[in-house]
């Protein structure tokens, strides 16, 4: 992802995301951490011809500077047009960001979903995530709580995936 796919990337996070949609600044933050060689960001988009279709980033946190301490995974954010929806397209943009997850060497991958997300669990799921706990009333407006999922070892769970730019 790059800034010029922002304003297509915000008008699928307002449809897909309606009550807590990112902002324009959060994702140009997201971005200013997202190259050279300090990066802490991998974020990516999923193209159908020249429309975005789905776009996905992950935050790699928490090193050591001495390399003592691995940094830890973070899925910021996981999308896919509506119409895409079932189409594999969700696994294809996590396969990336484990591959991410592991060229950042991280020990392990972090999300929170709303627990009435069952599409998406389903999805961490296949991966390997596991449930490990709730936030209470993680989102908000409207008090949901979130299921926080971990997976140990991402780069067992996308081993033998090609990897294709
Ligand atoms: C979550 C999301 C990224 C998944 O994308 P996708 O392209 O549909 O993902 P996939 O096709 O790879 O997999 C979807 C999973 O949902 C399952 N599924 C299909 N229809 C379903 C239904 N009606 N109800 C529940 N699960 C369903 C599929 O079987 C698949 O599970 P599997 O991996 O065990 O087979 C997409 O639905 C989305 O953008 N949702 C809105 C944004 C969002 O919620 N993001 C996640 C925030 S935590």
């Amino acid at each position: 992802m790059r800034w010029w796919d922002i304003d297509p990337v915000l008008e699928l996070e307002k449809d897909l995301f309606p009550e807590d949609a990112w902002s324009r600044g959060m994702f140009w933050s997201e971005l200013a951490h997202a190259r050279g060689p300090e990066a802490t960001r991998r974020y990516v988009v999923a193209l159908e011809g020249d429309r975005i279709v789905g776009y996905a980033g992950l935050a790699a946190q928490g090193a050591a500077p001495d390399g003592e301490a691995a940094p830890v995974g973070d899925i910021q954010t996981i999308a896919v047009r509506r119409d895409q929806w079932g189409t594999g397209l969700g696994g294809e943009l996590l396969t990336e960001l484990l591959r991410a997850a592991t060229a950042f060497e991280c020990a392990e991958v972090m999300l929170e979903c709303r627990v009435d997300n069952i599409r998406a669990q389903k999805l961490y799921e296949r991966f390997g995530f596991e449930p490990i706990g709730f936030r209470r009333g993680y989102y908000q407006p409207g008090n949901v709580d979130a299921l926080v999922m971990r997976l140990t070892d991402p780069s067992s769970s996308v081993q033998g995936t090609e990897i294709n730019g």
